[in-house]
């Protein structure tokens, strides 16, 4: 069944379209925190959909709001008429973004969330001029390739913008790593103003930044990174993008944004995966002057629509009334604490990281350091054969990623860890 599924997949679909797991699954139903596969498996998903089902799956509460609207019989009407919805969904995400005076303009995906901060901050700055990160992933549009710094996820090299690249902050590879962390903060902002002298024409309209890299396999800077680059960019005006799309809405625990570990205010905030709880609903947030830096219609045919917000409106409001922040934080504990107790000190694990319910393992050849895709690779099936689903990332192919709904359950995240550290002791040929 799947097998022919498989196939037909193949011979309609384009090859650069990756498919999970040597034998591809297809999810049937889902409930909660776990899915149903065609062929009658069942999965505790620690993935949701790239940390897309937020919530989890098949919630009343946002399956009524939708149906709710689909019974006025209104689907779409198109932002040439008011939506009630993305009003007011917009009132609840500028009062929850951090930034005074926010608007929000809303779009289908987090590429063109990204593609219209990049909009707005170059028509404000009047520069086509970007900072951007290593091992970033910002979307597949152009511009967002542009600033993408990865090469397996930028599949074109036309680029509309003039990028620079910054450090990641990355902890176990690259130029930076082997210092501490304050140090590494010092050694990144000193390569800003270095990179500022000698790679733009100083004019530049902004930096953009994950706060936690989601493609790059949950990389993130020490906390404070941010704030020491802000320092510099405002004694030249240029504006920060903080890319929330996989960082936002409590999923780090300790904040509702990523940025808010740096102590910083970003000028423009993207947002989208998680929002929707896989309705197709992103955006931009930014200061009213900059955000209105358009001087043309600029608009979105489905961006913000009746149906995808009002499953936003419903999605927050969940997220707000269960405190999800508070639970990925302790849920996050388990799994972080868990692993890194049960297999921190494999020699092929270089690091256990990430933050609240988004957490990464490195894997790596044991010596050396070299990053070890095989591994990873190993680990991932079997942790499906065990019953559980993750992601994989990283530059180099060497990262277990997971980002399950904030829903987790405590007993879940035991069950989930128990399977995980299974998958890696016998991948990795340790005695169990
Ligand atoms: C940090 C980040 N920004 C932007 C995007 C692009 O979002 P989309 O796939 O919705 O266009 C992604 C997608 O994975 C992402 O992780």
């Amino acid at each position: 069944m799947t097998d022919d599924l498989l196939a037909r997949h193949r011979a309609v679909l384009p090859s650069w379209m990756p498919l999970y797991y040597a034998e591809p699954i297809e999810l049937v139903s889902g409930s909660g925190r776990r899915v149903t596969d065609a062929q009658g498996r069942s999965y505790l998903d620690f993935f949701g959909g790239v940390l897309t089902n937020m919530i989890g799956y098949d919630i009343p509460e946002i399956r009524e709001a939708v149906e709710r609207q689909l019974a006025t019989g209104i689907v779409h009407t198109s932002t040439l008429y008011l939506i009630r919805q993305q009003v007011e969904l917009a009132e609840k995400i500028a009062q929850r973004s951090g930034i005074p005076d926010a608007r929000v303009f809303f779009t289908n995906s987090g590429t063109e969330a990204n593609e219209a901060a990049l909009l707005v901050a170059t028509n404000h700055r009047r520069s086509h001029q970007i900072l951007a990160v290593r091992n970033s992933y910002h979307g597949r549009s152009f511009a967002a390739m542009g600033i993408t710094g990865n090469r397996a996820w930028s599949a074109s090299g036309l680029n509309p913008l003039q990028v620079a690249w910054l450090h990641s902050g990355d902890r176990v590879r690259g130029l930076l790593a082997r210092l501490s962390a304050d140090e590494q903060v010092d050694a990144a902002v000193e390569d800003l103003r270095e990179v500022l002298a000698t790679q733009t024409a100083g004019d530049v309209a902004a930096l953009i930044a994950e706060p936690i890299q989601g493609v790059g396999g949950f990389v993130h800077p020490p906390d404070g990174l941010f704030a020491g680059w802000k320092k510099v960019l405002d004694e030249h005006g240029i504006l920060f993008i903080a890319d929330e799309v996989q960082t936002g809405w409590g999923r780090t625990g300790e904040h509702f944004w990523g940025y808010q570990a740096h102590d910083i205010t970003p000028d423009l905030l993207t947002f989208a995966k998680g929002i929707g709880n896989g309705f197709a609903l992103a955006g931009v947030v930014g200061r009213a002057e900059v955000l209105q830096a358009v001087p043309a219609i600029s608009f979105s045919t489905f961006g913000g629509n009746p149906i995808s917000t009002a499953a936003g409106n419903a999605v927050l409001d969940y997220l707000i009334a269960h405190d999800l922040q508070a639970n990925a934080a302790r849920v996050g504990a388990i799994l972080a604490d868990g692993l890194r107790s049960a297999v921190g000190g494999l020699d092929c694990v270089a690091e256990v990281r990430g933050k609240g319910l988004m957490l990464g393992v490195e894997f790596v050849r044991p010596g050396g350091g070299e990053p070890d895709p095989a591994l990873t690779n190993r680990v991932f099936e079997a942790a499906r054969d065990g019953g559980l689903l993750t992601g994989k990332g990283g530059l180099y192919g060497n990262v277990l990623r997971m980002g399950p709904p904030l829903t987790l359950t405590e007993e879940e995240a035991h069950e989930g860890l128990a399977i995980l550290v299974d998958a890696i002791r016998s991948a990795a040929g340790v005695a169990q």
